[in-house]
């Protein structure tokens, strides 16, 4: 059967139809290949933002367009009532590249997350009794945007509103170790954290901090959940974060860059954590469908390889050094940091609360950039990005910067 599109729409159609939880720029993108995308005038952007860490293969990768094709004609659903050869597959990868055990298929973070968190719950539940139900996360993290997780997170705003909130979640400063120490306890089941703050400002863990949060666990019999939705699959240049930290944890979530943009995300755990969530506990209609699984197999294949990982360190060596001399001309950054391709450069006092306007100056230029919180300016572009995309990308947020600091001049 043919169908044909013949609805116009517009970006004012958002304001009329959508929910207003989002507001989009006024740039409706409608094509994009590897590091560029187009909107509907042809206007050209660089994108350096990777629909926030998620496109780490570029859009309209030619592989992955394949093996998507493929799929697609072959099944695309079935639920879990049966189990899919793309699933075992990606599976048995994820646990032989990794510390895990076993996988959980869900199509979110947060959902990834979510599974992580009852995990905990249940895990503590079934081996020390309902006592130990407290979880210990981080100020400034982010888990996604359920319930549970807005409440592990670690940013009131997200929970401002939404009370009553789930309870026995306890928050404390990241890289303090004697903080954790202090709020640590029998009744703690879990810590969870990002190796690297991502929506916090793109903070690394410390090492020896990674170390002893690893130690505390272990003392108090509570789950380590390393929360990898952003970091994960070769964003900062090994498969996993965690590989850098010398830790290992129980239980770990990754989506964004595992399906480059196709909705899916797994929890990886221990052997011994994931007994916990048996047959019944625990479930998803969509999660692990042959889809979702077939296109971040054919994800991870290409991403964990010399080429690829082997990369992430050159790129951002350009990207950090083409910010240092960004800002050698305008003083604008205090600090420029970040791990492989997550790089955050945080503006200076004077600038404060401004990095927002960064990235409407530089959408204006035709360069796609985040941000991570009010004050940091984020990358997490394509982990196969050009040089000559780079190049280009940071010629646009040069002069991006100097509309920013002309318009702060004249106000
Ligand atoms: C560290 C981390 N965890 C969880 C999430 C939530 O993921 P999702 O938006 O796919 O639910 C995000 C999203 O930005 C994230 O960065």
């Amino acid at each position: 059967m043919d169908r044909k599109v013949t609805q116009q729409v517009t970006r004012a159609t958002f304001d009329e139809v959508m929910v207003p939880n989002y507001a989009p720029s006024a740039i409706i993108p409608v094509r994009g290949e590897g590091s560029r995308v187009w909107d509907k005038e042809g206007k050209e952007y660089i994108d350096f933002a990777g629909g926030i860490a998620v496109t780490a293969l570029g859009h309209s990768n030619p592989t992955l367009v394949n093996v998507m094709r493929e799929q697609a004609g072959q099944l695309w659903h079935l639920s879990n009532t049966m189990t899919n050869e793309p699933a075992l597959r990606l599976a048995k990868k994820l646990t032989e590249k990794t510390f895990a055990d076993r996988v959980f298929f869900a199509n979110s973070g947060a959902e990834a997350n979510e599974a992580a968190f009852k995990l905990a719950r249940r895990y503590a539940f079934d081996n020390f009794g309902p006592e130990k139900n407290e979880i210990i996360a981080f100020y400034k993290s982010f888990h996604g945007r359920t319930l549970f997780t807005v409440s592990v997170g670690g940013q009131a705003k997200y929970k401002e509103g939404f009370e009553p909130t789930p309870g026995g979640i306890k928050h404390c400063d990241y890289n303090d170790i004697e903080q954790l120490k202090a709020i640590i306890s029998d009744k703690t089941c879990a810590v969870v954290m990002e190796p690297i703050q991502g929506e916090g400002g793109i903070i690394p863990a410390d090492i020896e901090f990674a170390k002893q949060v690893r130690e505390l666990c272990d003392q108090y019999n509570a789950l380590l959940v390393y929360d990898e939705v952003q970091s994960g699959v070769g964003r900062t240049g090994t498969l996993y974060a965690y590989e850098q930290l010398g830790v290992k944890p129980d239980v770990l979530t990754t989506a964004k860059a595992l399906g480059n943009g196709f909705p899916v995300s797994a929890m990886l755990a221990t052997e011994k954590a994931a007994k916990s969530l048996a047959f019944g506990t625990h479930g998803s209609t969509y999660g692990g469908n042959p889809m979702a699984c077939a296109i971040a197999e054919a994800v991870i294949d290409i991403i964990d390889t010399p080429e690829v990982l082997g990369g992430v360190a050159k790129r951002h060596d350009l990207f950090v050094e083409g910010l240092k001399a960004i800002n050698e001309k305008y003083h604008v950054f205090k600090d420029i940091r970040g791990m492989g391709l997550l790089i955050g450069a945080e503006v200076i006092d004077s600038l404060a609360g401004k990095a927002g306007e960064i990235v409407k100056a530089s959408a204006e230029e035709g360069l796609f950039v985040l941000v991570a919180g009010p004050n940091v300016l984020r990358l997490a572009p394509s982990l196969i990005i050009t040089e000559q995309d780079i190049a280009d990308g940071l010629a646009r947020l040069d002069k991006a910067i100097a509309t920013v600091i002309a318009n702060n001049k004249a106000a």
